[in-house]
């Protein structure tokens, strides 16, 4: 296939209007479901009319998305350029899996945190940062995590 043909059959291009919904529509699923389970996403991709792999790959694009179940608080730590040049990134990882006794990529057995390392969060100008849920925490010290998850331990994020 030529390099025009498959950018004239890409999605975005065939489709402009559905792609523009499909991040909305996946934030909304996500809500709805908890994660983005096999059914969350044939249900978007049958609104949309895009197909269950269109859906995913966009999906899986972007971190605020949850392809796998997740645990009540998902924990993102950033370990982009500026995360780590602040030095940050390894140490604050390190520091929540020690403290949660979890590696990245797991859940803590009361199913309460997620941790998980991704890339940048777009919180540059105050890394280092991470993720809970939708709510972003800037500037971090080791302190100071260890007081967000106390608070978060208490049900009060
Ligand atoms: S590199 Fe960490 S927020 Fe951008």
């Amino acid at each position: 296939m030529a390099d025009s043909d498959r950018l004239e059959n890409s999605p975005i291009i065939a489709n402009p209007q559905k792609q523009t919904k499909l991040l909305a529509a996946l934030y909304l699923a996500q809500e709805e479901y908890g994660w983005l389970n096999p059914e969350a996403i044939e249900h978007v991709a049958d609104r949309l009319g895009l197909s269950p792999g269109q859906v995913r790959s966009t999906a899986s694009f972007y971190s605020m998305f949850n392809l796998e179940p997740q645990g009540e608080y998902r924990i993102q730590v950033c370990e982009g350029l500026s995360c780590y040049l602040a030095g940050g990134a390894e140490t604050i990882i390190d520091y929540l899996a020690h403290l949660l006794n979890i590696q990245p990529g797991e859940t803590t057995a009361d199913g309460k945190f997620s941790l998980e390392v991704v890339q940048c969060i777009a919180a540059c100008g105050s890394a280092p940062a991470m993720r809970v849920n939708d709510e972003l925490y800037e500037n971090l010290t080791l302190e100071r995590i260890a007081l967000i998850i106390r608070e978060l331990e208490g049900g009060s994020p």
